[in-house]
């Protein structure tokens, strides 16, 4: 059996994916330093598949602790690398805090690595595209001028871990560009954990629901869209867990034709906020509250990927729509509202 590291197994993205790889018959180690994520996740995951992962608490900007903790494990075979900041306006106030984190920890654990094999998984974002000239976005897009240092660090570890498989024989890397992730498992044990005011749209609207916000302010009416609202790809967190999966068997299975290769990760399917917001009132019963704002400085117009390539070369697809990721967002917000987690 393959041991997996999972990085960032405690956080929102990180924790689904522990248990999609536990209920494939991997063995799981957790790491993560517990920044953005609560040590009661490890007994959620319990509860779901059965099986408590190993965890250790480290931060993988600590160079001597994370090339000890490695040596330590080596029938570790394969690594997904979520830990990371990814607040985009906290890294616009705080550059040197995003750069020192998100590259300190991916050099670490590349260094930690050499001279052994390894599959390489690591979470990137659809934020390297910007504004796209054409949609749907394809991989083959330009990567646009970061708009902040939170998408230049994806871009440049983009760029790093290329230079680093193809100088290391023994490193196979795949980049998974994200598009939105949203929902949450269907068991309500597990979800997003945003602390303080969420700046993203569904835990927004799901506190909004519930009572703990006021009103949704929806960021501009009058973009170059059918409602005028924002277009996004929101991708069921449950899918977008299973696709890494899908990317470490092809690792395995030694089908790739390049040391390091790129896939988006998404329905292919754009969504305006405003249906977004229907669908949850659609799925949910639960009627929402919500007024026009003005446009959100930075806000991309409109942007949903190409996603054949994933379906084609990782064989695999996103099942679930925007109605299943309301109905689940929503179940875990009121998991959490009487569970007090
Ligand atoms: P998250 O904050 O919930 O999870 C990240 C985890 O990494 C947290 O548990 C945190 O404590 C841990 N961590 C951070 N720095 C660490 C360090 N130095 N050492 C050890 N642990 C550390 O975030 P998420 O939403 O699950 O995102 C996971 C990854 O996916 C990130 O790399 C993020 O940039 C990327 N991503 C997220 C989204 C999104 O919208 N959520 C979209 C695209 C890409
Ligand atoms: C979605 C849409 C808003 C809140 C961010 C990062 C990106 C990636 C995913 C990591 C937009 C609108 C939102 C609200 C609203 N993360 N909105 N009212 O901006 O697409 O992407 O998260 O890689 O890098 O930038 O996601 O959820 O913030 O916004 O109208 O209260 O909802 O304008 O159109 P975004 P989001």
């Amino acid at each position: 059996m393959s041991k997996i590291l999972v990085t960032g197994g405690t956080g929102y993205i990180g924790s689904h994916t522990v248990v999609e790889l536990q209920n494939s018959g991997y063995e799981v180690v957790i790491v993560d330093n517990l920044d953005n994520s609560s040590i009661k996740i490890l007994d959620q995951i319990t509860q779901i598949t059965g099986i408590k992962p190993d965890f250790q608490e480290l931060d993988l900007c600590d160079e001597p602790k994370t090339l000890e903790f490695i040596k330590n494990n080596p029938d570790i075979t394969g690594v997904i690398h979520f830990a990371a900041h990814k607040a985009v306006g906290e890294s616009v106030q705080l550059p040197l805090k995003y750069y020192r984190n998100n590259f300190f920890s991916l050099i670490n654990l590349l260094t930690a690595f050499a001279g052994r094999e390894v599959n390489f998984v690591f979470s990137s974002s659809c934020t390297v595209y910007g504004q796209p000239d054409v949609l749907p976005v394809t991989e083959e897009a330009p990567v646009k001028k970061a708009e902040s240092p939170y998408g230049n660090t994806k871009q440049i570890a983009e760029e790093v871990l290329f230079e680093t498989a193809n100088a290391n024989k023994n490193y196979r890397v795949i980049s998974l560009r994200y598009f939105n992730p949203v929902g949450a498992h269907e068991s309500a044990l597990i979800g997003e954990l945003p602390i303080g005011v969420p700046q993203n749209l569904v835990p927004f609207i799901t506190q909004s629901a519930i009572g703990k916000r006021g009103p949704i302010t929806v960021f501009g009416n009058d973009y170059n869209t059918p409602d005028g609202s924002c277009v996004r790809d929101y991708i069921h967190v449950v899918d977008l867990a299973k696709a890494h999966i899908a990317a470490l068997r092809r690792q395995e299975a030694g089908k790739m034709p390049a040391k390091f290769e790129i896939f988006n990760i998404g329905t292919g399917k754009g969504s305006s906020v405003l249906e977004v917001i229907n669908a949850f009132e659609k799925s949910t019963g639960v009627k929402l509250e919500y007024k026009i704002g003005p446009r959100r400085e930075g806000d991309i117009e409109k942007v949903w990927g190409d996603v054949s390539k994933a379906e084609k070369e990782l064989g695999w697809k996103a099942k679930l729509g925007v109605e299943d990721m309301m109905r689940s967002a929503w179940a875990w917000e009121e998991y959490i509202n009487k569970n007090l987690f």
